[in-house]
This record gives structure tokens, C-alpha cells and sequence, in this order.
């Protein structure tokens, strides 16, 4: 399979400004670009013999279409590396190189080593031909220069080995949206033409029921796989602000009749850190979660915040809704995708929480109280304290 992933120039961008990555390295590595271009071949020649003697990676060499074609791929990526910046010109060959291994199999294991062989190969060389006073600045511009490298092919790996679950979830949930607007409209449509006495209306209510749980599942699928792929954006959010958008989505659900909420947030800890589409998302489904748990005799769900241990740099959300718990052997189970112990939930809710809770350094559990009901746990990041 060849991928064909536009590369995310944007994050390798941030790749370099979080390794310090500057332009002044450049001069640091050109004064001595020469020693380390003159080595390549050595270089290539170092890397094959080692790979060699791995049965997994031996196998690979062995089988080279074209003879000597790994070693000069070794020797021109070398060659590269101290040659051009780290600009527009190598960041599309390095990212291609991530993407070749996928798209070849080759294990992500043997890279990484790859990159370790690279690193104590060109210490050795660094120290052997440049001048004490001058080798700290060029180790650490070859340090920093391969920490990038080794995050491009790692992003690379991530995108292409994740790409094709997305695309299979996002198609599906794309898809069936169509046959699940023409199931529903038919089915209204044969739904007036009978009494709400007659056996066949019942019927048909279920039909309509069953249809909305799916086109939930296809939304809640679309969700899940766009979470997964999207990096979070941290920044300060107002907890209050993030629950009462997530309680303003669900009121217009038909699940909100007759309930009653009551939240007390703890003021002196207004804020929580994180990105703010997931948390709002996570509240989202959460709340829904609680909602569809009610005991519709007394639907009650109680919102509250407090930091447990102070002075942590986490504060817990509880969430508190009345109806029949969960038994306690299926609280693990109800994370897992498909899970659903509710006649109408679609699997999804929690999962997509749990997943939203965990970009964002959070956690998520759940305590079944007796005869009274379920409470959800969420623990959070707050903003770092200002010293
Ligand atoms: C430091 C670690 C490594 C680096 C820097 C590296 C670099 C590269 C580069 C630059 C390419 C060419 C990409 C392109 O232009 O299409 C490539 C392809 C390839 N790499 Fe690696 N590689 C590393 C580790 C490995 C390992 C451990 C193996 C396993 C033996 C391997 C096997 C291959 C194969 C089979 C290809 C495809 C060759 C072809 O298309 O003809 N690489 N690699």
C-alpha cells in the first residue's frame, strides 16, 4: 500500500521549536560538515553490517532488488543530513522515508535502532576529528538534529499506521448515514398510515427507535475516530463554561424532560487545562451517559468539584446520577467500544470520554453506590500555579 499523506508541515515545524532546533545550529554543523560528509560511505557500510546480523533486518538485505540499494540510501540520507538545512527541502525526505517503512513494513523497532546506531556513529566521529573546545556545541546540534529526525519518522509512522483504521470507521460512519435517512423516512411515512392502537404501530416504533440508536452509533463513530487522530491544543478553560455548553447540546436531546441538575463547583478552582473542543466533547458524552442512566421516578444528577489531595495539580469533577448502578464486574466493560449495558446507547459515549479524558493527562472512573446510583469520577489537569 502506498501512502499518500500530505505532510504536516505545521507539526515539524513545532518539532523543531520544541528541540530548540535553531538556525544558529546550522553554522555550529557546517564548520565541520566536511569531516562528516567524507564518512558517509563508512556510515552506510557501518549501518548494513549491523542490520546484517539481525535475522529480521538481514532478510530485508538479502532480498534488495537492486544490489548495494540500501547502503546508498544509508550513505545519500547521511549525506543529506549534513548537506541541507532542516528546511522545505529535507523535511519532505524525511517524512517519506517514515512513510516508505510503513508502507514496506518495516519493523519500527529496527528504525528506531537505526537511529540509535546513527547517533553513537556520528559521537565517535565528532570526537575523534573536532576540537574539545568546539564539541559540545556539535554534539548537541547533531543530538537535536537527529531527536527531529527520529520525531518526523515517528509522526510518519503514527499517521500511516493509524490512517487506515480512520478511514475505515470515518467511511462507515459516512455511509450508512444515507440508508439510514431512507429507513427512517419510509418508515415514518408507514407508521402514519396505521392507528397508535394497532399491533403494526408498535412495530414500526421500535424500527424508528432501533434507526435512531444506529445513526447515534454512525455520529458517535465519526467522533471517536476524529478524537483519536486530532492532537489536543491545551490552553485554561472555565469548567464552568465547558459543562454548561455540553448541558446547552444535550437540551435540545429528548432526553432533558423533567430534570433536575444540581452543580457546586469548587470557586477557588474555576479553571482546568486542556483542549477545549475534546473537554467539551468529554462533558458531552458523560452527562449524556448520566441522563440516560436516570431513574425516570426521580432523575436527578448533582454536578460537583473539589481538589482531593491539596495542593495537587489535579482536581476531581464528580458527577453524580440516580438509577439502578451498574453491576460492579461490568464497570471495566462499560469503556469498551460497543459496550452498552442501556437498551438504546450505542457503545460510543463513554469510550470517546475516556479517550477525550487521557489526550487531556486525565482519568475517568466509575463507583456503582447501592441503591442510590452511579457516580463518574473525571480527574483533570488544573492550570499550573504562578510562582
Ligand atoms: C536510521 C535508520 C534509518 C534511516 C535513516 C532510513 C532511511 C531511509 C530512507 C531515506 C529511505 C528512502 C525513502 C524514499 O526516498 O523512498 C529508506 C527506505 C528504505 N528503508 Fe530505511 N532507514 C532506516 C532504517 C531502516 C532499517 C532498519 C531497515 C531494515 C532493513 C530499512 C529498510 C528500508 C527499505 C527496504 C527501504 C526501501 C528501499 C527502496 O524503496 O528501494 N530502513 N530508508
Amino acid at each position: 500500500m502506498k501512502y499518500d499523506i500530505p505532510i504536516p508541515y505545521e507539526r515539524l515545524i513545532y518539532f523543531q521549536e520544541l528541540l530548540g532546533l535553531e538556525e544558529r545550529e546550522a553554522p555550529t554543523l557546517e564548520r565541520y560538515q566536511g569531516f562528516f560528509l567524507e564518512k558517509s560511505q563508512e556510515f552506510a557500510e557501518h549501518c548494513y553490517h549491523y542490520f546484517h546480523k539481525i535475522p529480521e533486518t538481514r532478510i530485508i538485505l538479502e532480498h534488495e532488488e537492486r544490489s548495494g540499494n540500501m547502503k546508498r540510501i544509508w550513505q545519500h540520507w547521511f549525506e543529506s543530513l549534513f548537506k541541507h538545512k532542516l528546511d522545505r527541502q529535507l523535511l519532505p525526505y524525511l517524512w517519506r522515508s517514515g512513510l516508505r517503512h510503513v508502507e514496506l513494513n518495516i519493523d519500527q523497532r529496527f528504525v528506531n535502532l537505526g537511529y540509535s546506531i546513527v547517533r553513537r556513529f556520528c559521537q565517535r566521529i565528532a570526537r575523534e576529528v573536532i576540537p574539545t573546545a568546539d564539541l559540545e556545541p556539535v554534539l548537541v546540534a547533531i543530538d537535536k538534529m537527529l531527536d527531529n529526525c527520529l520525531l518526523i519518522e515517528t509522526q510518519a509512522f503514527i499517521s500511516a499506521t493509524s490512517q487506515c483504521d480512520i478511514k475505515v470507521v470515518r467511511g462507515i460512519s459516512h455511509q450508512v448515514r444515507n440508508p439510514i435517512t431512507i429507513i427512517g423516512g419510509n418508515i415514518s411515512r408507514l407508521q402514519k398510515k396505521v392507528k397508535p392502537g394497532d399491533s403494526l404501530y408498535h412495530t414500526y416504533e421500535i424500527i424508528m427507535q432501533e434507526n435512531k440508536r444506529l445513526e447515534r452509533m454512525a455520529i458517535d463513530a465519526g467522533v471517536y475516530s476524529e478524537m483519536f487522530q486530532k492532537d489536543p491544543r491545551f490552553s485554561n478553560n472555565s469548567l464552568k463554561g465547558l459543562i454548561s455548553r455540553a448541558l446547552d447540546r444535550l437540551r435540545k436531546t429528548d432526553w432533558f424532560k423533567n430534570l433536575r441538575i444540581h452543580t457546586d463547583l469548587d470557586p477557588k478552582f474555576p479553571e482546568i487545562q486542556g483542549d477545549p473542543k475534546d473537554l467539551e466533547t468529554m462533558f458531552y458524552y458523560l452527562l449524556q451517559n448520566s441522563i440516560e442512566a436516570l431513574n425516570p421516578d426521580n432523575p436527578h444528577i448533582r454536578i460537583s468539584s473539589k481538589m482531593k489531595d491539596p495542593p495537587s495539580p489535579f482536581i476531581e469533577i464528580e458527577i453524580f446520577n440516580t438509577g439502578t448502578p451498574p453491576k460492579p464486574e461490568e464497570l471495566s466493560n462499560l469503556f469498551v467500544p460497543f459496550y452498552s449495558s442501556k437498551p438504546y446507547g450505542t457503545g460510543f459515549g463513554l469510550p470517546i470520554a475516556q479517550l477525550a479524558a487521557r489526550k487531556d493527562l486525565g482519568e475517568i472512573y466509575l463507583e456503582a453506590l447501592a441503591d442510590q446510583g452511579t457516580k463518574c469520577i473525571v480527574k483533570l489537569p488544573i492550570p499550573a500555579r504562578k510562582t
